[in-house]
C-alpha cells in the first residue's frame, strides 16, 4: 500500500465502524505494534539520510491524524452506546398508572362510623363491652330479673346459666352506669350482638347495634326527642322528621318506637312505608328508675334517656337493601356498590 492512501483508506474505514469493538479492531490493524503504520516505519532504515527525515515527519502526521479521528469516533460511538441505554430504560411518564383494587369499606361500618362522628360531635364518648356477657349485665341490672316474661323478646345464646352471648348493646348501660359510680354520663356503644334467630331476609343471629345512654340533671324526653331527630337527619337526608309512639321496654320508662319520615315518598306514602308516610327505626325512652338504682344512680337527682340503633336496619333503608344476608355474604359484587359512598 502506498503512504499517500492509507490516511484516506483509514478515514473511509474509521466512518464504517458502527461499534467501538469494530472501531478497536481499525485501531489495532492502522496504528498497533504490527500495524500498517509500524509497518512504514520500519521501512524507513532503507531509506537515504536525505530522504529519512521527509518519510518519518509525514509517518508521523498521517499516524497523528488517523489517532485524531479514532479518538474522535470513539467520542461519537460511546455516546451513541450511552444514547441507546438511556433510551430503553426511559420511562414514559405519560403512560396510565397501575390500578390497584383497594377494598370497601363495609357498608355497616360505614353506619357506625356516620353515628359516631355525629355522637362524637355532641360531645359523647364511646364505649365497649364484652361480646360473651353475664347475665346479670346482659338481664337483671336493666330490669330483667330471672323469670321476667320479657326475656323472650330476646332468644338468646346461653353458654350456662349465668354467661351468654350479649343480645343487645344495652348491657354496657350498665358497666357504664357502674363504672361512672352516680356521675353525668354521655355514651354511645356500637357493637355485635346474637339471637338465637333461624337466618331469613330479615333476621340474622348475629347483627349490630348502637347503644345510647345520656344521664345528667333535668334530661328530659324532649332531649331525646332532638338528639334523635339529628341522627335522622344525619342518616336519611336533612328534610327528614321524627315522631315517638308509646312502647314498651323493661330498662325504659316511658318507652317509645321512633319513626322517622319516609325518605322516599316524603310522607306521602309508598310501599317502603307502606303507606303510612313513617318508617319505624329504632327503640328509646327515660332510663327506668329501677335501672338507676340497681346500677348507683340516685332517680331523684339524676335521669336521662336510652336508645338502641339497628345498624343493618338503618343501612338497609338507606339503601334500599331487601335482605340482611347480603352483609354477611362477603360478595364483593354486593360490596363495591358502596365504594365511593364514604
Ligand atoms: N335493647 C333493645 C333491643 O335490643 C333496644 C333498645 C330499646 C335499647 C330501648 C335501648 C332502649 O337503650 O332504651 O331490642
Amino acid at each position: 500500500m502506498e503512504l499517500e492512501n492509507v490516511e484516506k483508506l483509514a478515514s473511509e474505514e474509521i466512518d464504517s465502524c458502527e461499534d467501538l469493538d469494530s472501531l478497536n479492531e481499525t485501531r489495532v490493524k492502522y496504528l498497533g505494534k504490527k500495524g500498517l503504520i509500524q509497518g512504514f516505519m520500519s521501512k524507513m532504515k532503507d531509506l537515504s539520510n536525505e530522504e529519512r527525515p521527509k518519510f518519518g515527519a509525514l509517518v508521523n502526521k498521517i499516524k497523528q491524524a488517523i489517532d485524531e479521528k479514532i479518538r474522535d469516533a470513539q467520542e461519537k460511538l460511546e455516546q451513541k452506546r450511552i444514547n441507546k441505554k438511556l433510551e430503553s430504560e426511559a420511562i414514559d411518564v405519560t403512560l396510565p398508572g397501575y390500578k390497584f383494587n383497594i377494598g370497601v369499606i363495609h357498608p355497616l361500618m360505614q353506619t357506625i362510623e356516620e353515628i359516631e362522628d355525629l355522637f362524637i360531635g355532641m360531645g359523647y364518648e364511646i364505649a365497649e363491652g364484652p361480646e360473651v356477657e353475664e347475665d346479670l349485665y346482659n338481664f337483671e341490672l336493666l330490669n330483667l330479673p330471672k323469670d321476667h316474661p320479657a326475656r323472650d323478646m330476646q332468644d338468646t345464646f346461653y353458654i350456662n346459666p349465668n354467661v351468654l352471648l350479649r343480645t343487645h348493646t344495652s348491657p354496657v348501660q350498665a358497666r357504664t352506669m357502674l363504672a361512672k359510680k352516680g356521675k353525668p354520663i354521655k355514651v354511645i356503644c356500637p357493637g355485635k350482638v346474637y339471637r338465637r334467630d333461624d337466618d331469613d331476609a330479615t333476621h340474622s343471629h348475629q347483627f349490630m347495634q348502637v347503644e345510647g345512654l345520656v344521664l345528667g340533671k333535668d334530661i328530659s324526653l324532649s332531649d331525646l326527642k332532638g338528639t334523635l331527630l339529628e341522627v335522622a337527619k344525619k342518616v336519611f337526608g336533612n328534610e327528614r322528621d321524627i315522631r315517638l309512639r308509646p312502647s314498651f321496654f323493661p330498662f325504659t320508662e316511658p318507652s317509645v318506637e321512633v319513626d322517622v319520615s319516609c325518605f322516599k315518598c316524603n310522607g306521602k306514602g309508598c310501599p317502603i312505608c307502606k303507606n303510612s308516610g313513617w318508617i319505624e327505626v329504632l327503640g328509646a325512652g327515660m332510663v327506668n328508675n329501677n335501672v338507676l338504682k340497681m346500677n348507683g344512680y340516685n332517680p331523684d337527682e339524676i335521669q336521662g334517656f336510652a336508645f338502641g340503633i339497628g345498624v343493618e336496619r338503618f343501612t338497609m333503608l338507606k339503601y334500599g337493601i331487601e335482605d340482611i344476608r347480603n352483609f354477611y355474604m362477603n360478595d364483593t359484587k354486593f360490596l363495591n356498590q358502596f365504594k365511593g359512598v364514604k
